[in-house]
């Protein structure tokens, strides 16, 4: 079955957002829920915005922007959801936010709905279980900027049917992305290898001394990364990136620990693009030597990562390196580029 008509997404943060525009981009009536009255507002004038950057762009029509803008409506409750084929949730990035909506959707979907979690790496499973319908849960990972990455990752909870993973493959198709099947696990496949770097990297720079600036430039001119590390946190928002890393040093270990750089961030209110603030990084400034360390334990990092995601089988080797391509923006995925540059996978760091 392929999915049309009706999308309900809740949590209108910038995530959010962005994939309600997706969805009304590709011809579905949107419901864009939030309790909070104020996030909502926010919420819809950020989808509207990425139509109107279109429409400035001459990369959209009038009529298209205002038919995609039409499609866009607000509630401040799931019970709005009744009638939706598919809903998404993108609340924030905390189990017990997310267990509550889970067991709303229990209570107020549809029986065929199809129930996604935008979640960056929390259990399927679990939330799955909340909704107390486990078989038609799945995990659909956008990764930001959602309008324009095309990856989508697919992941399967320990009771999710065959039919229903086809469907979330089927729907991230017509919304224009790529998806990639990835087995279950915390932080699934591209954040385990992207936040194990980010803060890797993090951590070199604070305990080297060199500032974000240098560390960026090291990054983004060291490989096939297209920014740096601190670039993107702003971007991805360092609250989540906090909290992502967080739970991922609970299931690996210390390897994810994110290092006071971005603790203090975070504790200062500074979250990145979404708040104002955030690291302060110039993405024009030239690399220097004594920042080179940054990037190696940078992409050391993420090439560990990312051959032991595919020793486990949460990926095979392709789609690891495509999954980095389209949900990243790397030039070449990291084993590829491992692989070119003669770096043994196995002798980088520690996993
Ligand atoms: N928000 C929304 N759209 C943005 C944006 C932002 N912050 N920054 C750039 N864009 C849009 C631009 O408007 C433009 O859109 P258009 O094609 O419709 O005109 C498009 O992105 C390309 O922008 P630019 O040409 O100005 O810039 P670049 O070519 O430098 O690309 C980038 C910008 C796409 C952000 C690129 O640098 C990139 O791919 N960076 C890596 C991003 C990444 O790693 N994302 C994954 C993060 S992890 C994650 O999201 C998972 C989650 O669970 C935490």
């Amino acid at each position: 079955m392929v999915e049309s008509g009706a999308l309900g997404v809740v949590g209108a943060g910038v995530m959010g957002s962005e994939i309600a525009f997706l969805g009304a981009a590709a011809g579905d009536h949107v419901t864009l829920v939030d309790t909070d009255p104020g996030a909502l507002a926010a919420g819809l004038d950020r989808a509207r915005a990425i139509a109107q950057r279109r429409l400035a762009k001459g990369r959209l029509t009038e009529d298209e922007a205002r038919g995609i803008e039409g499609r866009i409506r607000g509630a401040e409750s799931v019970s709005a959801l009744s009638d939706c084929a598919a809903v998404i949730e993108a609340v924030s990035e905390r189990m017990e936010v997310k267990l509550a909506v889970f067991e709303a959707f229990g209570e107020q979907l549809g029986a065929d709905t199809l129930v996604a979690s935008n979640t960056s790496g929390l259990s399927i499973t679990d939330l799955a279980q909340a909704a107390g319908r486990p078989q038609s849960v799945v995990g659909l990972h956008f990764f930001n900027p959602a309008s324009v990455m095309p990856l989508v990752e697919v992941i399967r909870g320990a009771q999710t049917t065959d039919a229903v993973v086809d469907r979330a493959v089927e729907l991230a198709k017509r919304y224009g992305k790529t998806p990639v099947r990835v087995r279950e696990c915390p932080g699934f496949l591209v954040n385990r290898v992207l936040v194990r770097a980010m803060v890797e990297a993090y951590r070199e720079a604070e305990s080297a001394g060199v500032d974000p600036t240098a560390a960026d430039a090291a990054v983004a001119h060291g490989g096939p990364a297209p920014m740096g590390p601190f670039a993107l946190g702003n971007l991805v928002g360092l609250d989540t990136l906090l909290s992502i890393s967080t739970q991922l040093e609970g299931a690996y270990g210390p390897r994810f620990s994110p290092g006071r750089l971005l603790a203090d961030m975070v504790e200062s209110g500074n979250l990145g693009a979404k708040s104002g603030g955030g690291f302060d990084v110039d993405p024009d400034a030239p690399p220097t030597k004594a920042a080179a360390p940054v990037s190696q334990r940078y992409y050391g990092a993420a090439i560990a990562e990312a051959a032991a995601c595919a020793r486990e089988q949460i990926a095979d080797r392709r789609d690891v390196d495509l999954a980095l391509q389209l949900g990243a923006g790397w030039e070449t995925g990291p084993l590829a580029w491992a692989a070119s540059q003669g770096i043994d996978e196995t002798d980088t760091a520690e996993v």
